[in-house]
Order: structure tokens, then C-alpha cells, then sequence
């Protein structure tokens, strides 16, 4: 197949997933969460976990889109996003540009759509051998823990790879609200990337021209009132493709990173989007930038939503880490196909970074 039959098809066949129950259909009757329910989701491994306590010592960078823009305030602000790139792998993005009405929009349908009766929301739930629509991802065994958690995943960009069988078209509005945030949130990744690629000494447009792909993660956590601090939202991983940008739609914290060995909570701050490095982040820049693990955790009486973008290389690209980084130097990090890459992904539970570790040349 030439490239420009390949740009004209829709991604297909990526992976499957195990059925597993509605969360929020099951979090609807509190009362009736019984052990026995609960026991697909409880995560005994939680009890070693270690968090930040006290006043959190470390301060999550903070990135100001409208300094790095500005000529007077670039270079310092650069210096910034370089230090988050490359140490934190994560970061806050303020005054990124996207009109506040296109984000509250966004956080209304979404609101509506989980709101909808269940038989309405699976009207666009995820077909046997598929992964896009309403339901789960990573479940392989009737044994496995499961994440207290639903979700809806679509690919948003380029538009000619969007399958609108699985596009809610309730509320009414939601089909042209998630078009407007999606390209508003791709402009801000090309920005980020263009930033990224001055901080690397690479062509300024080599990132964004080759994550020009989008897909969109919508998560529903509901609350847990009697196991909320033994159930995890979603497993500890770090995001497999190149720049993820999230909105915590909720006031309520629920994301968390690991940060030397501790969970750092991400407290939702009015107005910013999250941007965290990915692991073929990592693995294009052989390494100078860290893709970081992060979850989510469950509230006892609150429910809680996010928008994850992903931000990924197309699947006819090949991946490995860029020849104008690696230099005289040696890869770290083999070289493949992107379709295998994700393929691979999303044929095993989710697992830390377990994707640069497969990458690695010599683990
Ligand atoms: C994701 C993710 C965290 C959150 O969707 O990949 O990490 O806060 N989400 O929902
Ligand atoms: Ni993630």
C-alpha cells in the first residue's frame, strides 16, 4: 500500500479487550457494593504505597504558554519547560490559548454524556475486537484486577480518521464541541512540541509534523464510599505515545504521579491544561526527556472526569529515537514500525513504563 492510500484509512484492528461491568451502572447503588463486587477491584498492593505527606515539598512545574510566546520572557521561560521535560516529565500549562468557551463546552457535554441512562451512553459502546467507544481497555483474564473506571476513546485527528458510530450524538452539541476543543488542544501540542524541538536543537517542525496523530481518552471515575483508598481509577502506566495534554473536567483531585518512588497528587488548578511526556517522548529523544508514571485514585463521595489527548506519530511512521539527537552518540532504543508499536501496547495489561523497557536496546 503507498503512503497516501495508507493516510486515507482509518486505523483498525489495533487490539481488544475483555468485557468487564459498567462502573458507573455498579457505583449507582453504593449500598449494595458488596465484597463480593468489590473483590475485582480491591488492590491489596496499595496498602505499601508511599505518598507525599506533609507539605508537598516540591512544586509541580508550572508552564506559562503566553511567556514562552513573548519575546522579552522566552528565553527564561524555555529554560522552564526544559528543566520540566527533562526532569519532571510533566507539567502545567497556563495561558495556553484555548477560549474558555470552548473548554467549558467541552466539560458540559462530557458531563452530559455520563449523565445520559446507561442504555443511551452504549449506544457508542465498543464493538467485540475493537477498542474505539464506551467501555474498557487492558482487560485479558477473568482473574486480573480491574480499574474503577469507565472510558470513551476516539480518534479525533487527522478528522478523516474519526468513525462517528462511535461519536455520541447526545447531547446534540457534543459532536461539534469535541471537534472545536480537539483542534484547539492539537495547536497547543504543536506549539509545546515546537518549544520542545528548539530545547532538543531540532528542526522546529519535525515533532509536530510527526505526531500529527490525536486520539482522546474521556474517563469517568465514580466514587467509592467504602473502598475508595483500595480501589485505583486507573493502574499505575505511563502514556505510550508522544505528548499527552489532559483537562481535569472535576474539581476534585484524583491524578497522581510518581515522583522518587512517591505518589505526588496533581490538584487541578483552575484553568490549566496537564501536559506529560510520553514514552516515545522518551524514546525519540534516546532519552533526554523522561515519559513519568502516573494514576488515578478514587473519591468516597465525589465522581470525577478527565479528558486525556494523545498526541501520537501516524501509524505508517517508523519510531526510534530522531538520528539529529542521537548524533555521534549511541541509540538507546530500537527502531519500529508505529502500528507495531501500539499493536503491542494494547496487547498486554497496563504496566509502568513498560514500553520503554521493551524499546530498550540493552535493558
Ligand atoms: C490517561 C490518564 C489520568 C486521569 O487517561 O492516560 O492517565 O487523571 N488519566 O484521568
Ligand atoms: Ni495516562
Amino acid at each position: 500500500m503507498d503512503q497516501t492510500t495508507e493516510l486515507k484509512e482509518r486505523p483498525r484492528d489495533m487490539g481488544e479487550t475483555l468485557k468487564a461491568a459498567n462502573v458507573q451502572a455498579l457505583a449507582a447503588d453504593q449500598k449494595n457494593l458488596t465484597s463480593d463486587i468489590l473483590e475485582r477491584y480491591i488492590r491489596p498492593e496499595m496498602d505499601d504505597d508511599v505518598m507525599f505527606s506533609g507539605d508537598i515539598t516540591e512544586e509541580i512545574p508550572v508552564i506559562d504558554m503566553s511567556k514562552l510566546l513573548a519575546e522579552m520572557s522566552r528565553e527564561e521561560e524555555a529554560s522552564k519547560l526544559k528543566h520540566a521535560c527533562e526532569d519532571w516529565g510533566f507539567f502545567q500549562l497556563v495561558n495556553h490559548g484555548v477560549p474558555e468557551k470552548v473548554i467549558e463546552d467541552m466539560k458540559d457535554n462530557i458531563k452530559g454524556f455520563f449523565d445520559l441512562p446507561l442504555e443511551k451512553r452504549e449506544e457508542v459502546a465498543q464493538q467485540p475486537g475493537d477498542l474505539e467507544g464506551y467501555g474498557k481497555a487492558f482487560i485479558f483474564s477473568e482473574e486480573q484486577k480491574l480499574d474503577w473506571a469507565d472510558l470513551l476513546y476516539l480518534y479525533t485527528q487527522p478528522p478523516h480518521f474519526r468513525n462517528f458510530k462511535h461519536w455520541p450524538s447526545e447531547p446534540t452539541s457534543f459532536r461539534d464541541s469535541l471537534d472545536s476543543y480537539s483542534t484547539e488542544v492539537q495547536k497547543v501540542a504543536h506549539c509545546i512540541l515546537r518549544f520542545m524541538a528548539a530545547n532538543l536543537g531540532i528542526n522546529h517542525n519535525q515533532l509536530p509534523k510527526l505526531l500529527g496523530s490525536q486520539t482522546v481518552r474521556m474517563n469517568y471515575y465514580p466514587p467509592c464510599a467504602s473502598a475508595h483508598d483500595k480501589v485505583l481509577g486507573l493502574t499505575p502506566h505511563s502514556d505510550p505515545g508522544g505528548l499527552t495534554i489532559l483537562l481535569q473536567v472535576s474539581p476534585v483531585p484524583g491524578l497522581q504521579i510518581r515522583r522518587n518512588g512517591k505518589w505526588l497528587p496533581v490538584m487541578p488548578l483552575p484553568g490549566a491544561l496537564v501536559v506529560n511526556i510520553g514514552d516515545l517522548m522518551e524514546i525519540l529523544t534516546n532519552g533526554r526527556y523522561k515519559s513519568i508514571e502516573h494514576r488515578a485514585v478514587i473519591n468516597a463521595k465525589a465522581d470525577r472526569i478527565s479528558i486525556a489527548f494523545f498526541h501520537d506519530p501516524g501509524l505508517w511512521e517508523t519510531v526510534g529515537p530522531l538520528t539529529e539527537i542521537v548524533g555521534e552518540g549511541t541509540p538507546l532504543f530500537k527502531s519500529v514500525g508505529m502500528q507495531d508499536y501500539m499493536k503491542l501496547f494494547f496487547a498486554q495489561k497496563l504496566s509502568g513504563k513498560s514500553m520503554v523497557d521493551l524499546m530498550k536496546l540493552n535493558p
